[in-house]
């Protein structure tokens, strides 16, 4: 009896000291723990790991919906229709399924997760999601505006706050993993993504994309933080005629100078996992490019994230760019190339179990992968807490504290781009009634592409205007919300009330909305092949500002649209991008002068679609030849942005007019307020290199700030430059500062009258 007693206690010890050492333990270092658990893994369990699946609500709907032309192009590879639900409940019950997208309710993904942590070792899932600008694609969200606000608001601390507060209601509903920032740098205003980047510049998207970097993760360490996604690697923003997917041709200078310093800072400051683009580069896909996941990413940057796969990238490599002659094929490229988890399907579970017997991939690549992804599920706790208080989205959610931080970015992310006459700010004694029309002048299309509607929470432009000024009398004419479809008999309707008003106030723009995707004029896969306004807008304008009454314009939309004739003819226009679900309240304070507009273009606004690629920081030589027969400006430079008080720049100044390589200076101006109202200006910093062995743009961004100032006020800013900051790829590919004469140059906007400029020498 005694020895069988001490046979249990010693068993009980054993067992526990065990326990103590396996992947279960939360306090063994997190490194053990994968390796002990990789260890106890079949490899249908490790391919399994690997694998994305689409959330099975969204599943059902898409297939319900699913009509023949739909099931020619989005064939059982996307929505899997001959797959029944159940056999997808007990794959995950199985534990070979890593992760899921496209679940959009706690509800949900705790049901998933419970099946998951039936399996054998209870390995959770990942949720992943598209929380763009806030969790926008669930309901009842605080949808933020969108990432060309953010970047147009040049507002890093806010962009971190946006973030953070994004990851707060992303936990609320199960996700853990943001398919966010899209750090690609926007230079063709064609492309349809343009809404959901930071702009086009090297500099301003690399500041925002660390910004989200960080608030979307913090330290990893706590319930609220998420992973986060550097996207999309790379170079799918200048692709050939400007169509997503479309190949990108790009010399390895332009990729090292222009569109890899955002996903390098994106890494350095810690993302845990990157998305590949779905275009090829120079020739080969970028999900089977060795260069690119395995040279630059793993060796170069030293990075030891996990790369996912985009949206059926791989089966693309085989139906689409034609560089594998089978899905298998296309799997077994793009594992060799190094990528880690692939969005998303069910021919991945046998395929690649079949090119690991063949030999053709070996278990020690399977393993670096699963290591990967393992890493994160145990650093985001989910093998503590794999699942979600179902009743914290009604206390986070669309709160006072995230609504108010959707409105302070709406504020600071506007445009005003003209103002002739200072028309604006309205002021409700001079205009008693006003016309409002146009398709954005009542629609939730304000919230951009990657939402859903909010419904009532949603502030469109003439809530918002109703809201603001109270005594003035709004006569609405409803021109629908889709561009495409409006009528002549509405615009008609205008023209007439209009001679009953003393304004006409026309929201105008493109149509974004995810839910009615095959109707949309702007967003993902929307490329255009022109840049006017859709439908009949412009008739819509020019048919108002002929009535001759004041007219002022504002526009809704992702991608810069050219609208030469309203610039040229219309007094007033605001470019407000996507605000959110606080934008119409903001325009309606930005037009009645509640709020001084700040924000400045993230991008360039061409004068007409032969300007792609016309970015500020193009080559010398670009501008050699004007145009013939068009101006050869752009409609609007990038930085450009008018406020309605005018600030002073003077005196620049530079600490020394030479400096080492490894030097820093000083540059330094007067920032004065001469107008007559608060106001928040953003003083850009450009640098030039005047004569070097390679040549170099006209003009680089290198720092900024906002600056706020009363009326008579004045500042002087000052910012510290690195010789560092100087620097760039010689002949060799070698990062390098050359000496010779820099010009620095300091001013509210790119455009050189706007610019103060200093010259230094760097020895
Ligand atoms: C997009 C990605 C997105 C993914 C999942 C793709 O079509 O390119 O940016 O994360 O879909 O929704």
């Amino acid at each position: 009896m005694k020895k069988l007693l001490i046979l249990i206690i010693i068993g009980l010890m054993l067992s526990s000291l065990l326990r103590a050492q396996t992947y279960k333990n939360p306090n063994i270092p997190v490194k053990d723990r994968v390796e002990d658990l990789l260890k106890r893994m079949t490899l249908d369990e490790k391919i399994g790991q690997m694998n994305q699946f689409l959330g099975l609500e969204y599943l059902k709907t898409n297939r319900a919906n699913l009509d023949k032309g739909d099931a020619k192009n989005k064939n059982e590879n996307v929505f899997y229709p001959h797959t029944p639900i159940s056999q997808i409940e007990a794959w995950t019950k199985q534990g070979i399924i890593g992760s899921y997208l496209m679940v959009f309710t706690a509800g949900e993904a705790n049901r998933l997760q419970r099946l998951a942590m039936q399996s054998r070792l209870g390995i959770p899932l990942l949720f992943g999601i598209d929380a763009i600008h806030g969790n926008a694609m669930c309901d009842n969200m605080t949808t933020y505006p969108s990432n060309i606000n953010a970047g147009c608001s040049f507002d890093p601390e806010l962009t971190y706050k946006i973030a953070r507060e994004t990851a707060e209601e992303m936990v609320t509903v199960g996700m853990r993993w943001a398919f966010n920032p899209n750090v690609e740098i926007a230079r063709d205003a064609r492309w349809g993504r343009v809404g959901e980047t930071f702009g086009e510049d090297p500099y301003l998207v690399s500041v925002m994309g660390e910004q989200i970097v960080k608030g979307l993760q913090r330290n990893l360490d706590q319930p609220t933080d998420v992973l986060a996604c550097v996207k999309h690697f790379v170079a799918g923003s200048q692709p050939l005629n400007g169509k997503n997917v479309s190949p990108a041709d790009i010399s390895e200078r332009t990729l090292r100078e222009i569109f890899f310093p955002p996903f390098k800072t994106g890494i350095d400051a810690g993302a845990a996992t990157l998305m590949v683009a779905h275009n090829e580069v120079n020739g080969i896909p970028c999900h089977t490019n060795k260069w690119l996941m395995q040279e630059i990413l793993r060796k170069e940057w030293e990075w030891p994230g996990f790369i996912v796969s985009d949206w059926m990238d791989l089966e693309h490599v085989w139906e689409v760019h034609k560089t594998a002659p089978s899905m298998k094929e296309a799997f077994f490229q793009a594992i060799n190339a190094g990528l880690d988890m692939h969005m998303q399907g069910i021919h991945w579970q046998d395929m690649v179990k079949e090119l690991v017997q063949e030999g053709r991939i070996s278990e020690e690549r399977i393993n670096q992968s699963v290591r990967r992804i393992l890493t994160t599920k145990f650093e985001l706790g989910l093998f503590e807490h794999p699942y979600t208080d179902e009743t914290l989205r009604a206390k986070v959610c669309q709160n006072e504290q995230h609504m108010s931080t959707a409105l302070k970015a709406a504020r600071e992310s506007i445009v005003l781009l003209k103002n002739e006459g200072e028309i604006l700010p309205l002021s409700e004694n001079n205009y008693r009634k006003i016309l409002v029309t146009g398709v954005n002048a009542n629609s939730q299309n304000i919230l951009g592409d990657w939402s859903n509607w909010m419904g009532d929470k949603t502030s469109t432009v003439l809530k918002g205007l109703k809201e603001v000024a109270k005594n003035t009398e709004f006569i609405f004419v409803d021109q629908g919300i889709n561009p495409l479809y409006m009528k002549e008999e509405n615009i008609n309707r205008a023209v007439e009330l209009s001679r009953k008003c003393d304004l006409n106030l026309i929201i105008a723009g493109e149509y974004m909305p995810r839910h009615d995707w095959n109707n949309r004029t702007d967003g993902e896969n929307l490329d255009r092949s022109d840049l006017n306004l859709v439908g009949l807008q412009d008739e819509l304008i020019k048919k108002l500002q002929a009535t001759g009454k004041p007219t002022v314009l504002v526009l809704i939309n992702g991608r810069p649209l050219s609208t030469e004739w309203a610039a040229e003819h219309i007094p007033a226009i605001i470019e407000a991008f996507a605000p959110g679900i606080q934008g119409g309240q903001a325009i309606a304070e930005i037009l009645y002068g509640r709020v001084n507009p700040s924000a400045k273009l993230a991008i360039t606004i061409p004068r007409n679609v032969g300007q792609t690629v016309k970015v500020y920081n193009e080559k010398p030589a670009a501008a050699f030849h004007p145009f013939t027969l068009t101006d050869d400006s752009p409609l609007y430079p990038f930085g450009h942005g008018l406020s309605y008080t005018k600030f002073k720049y003077s005196n620049m100044r530079l600490s020394t007019n030479k400096t080492s390589k490894d030097g820093k200076f000083e540059a330094s101006i007067d920032l004065s307020n001469t107008g007559t109202r608060e106001g928040t200006e953003v003083v850009q910093l450009y640098i030039r290199d005047c004569y070097s062995n390679v040549s170099r743009p006209v003009k680089e961004l290198k720092d900024f700030r906002r600056v706020s100032l009363k009326p008579g006020e004045s500042q002087t800013v000052s910012f510290t430059i690195p010789a560092e900051k100087l620097a760039y790829y010689n002949e060799n590919m070698e990062w390098t500062v050359e000496p010779g004469e820099f010009e620095i140059m300091a001013g509210s906007s790119s455009a050189d009258i706007n610019l103060l400029k200093k010259s230094i020498t760097v020895k």
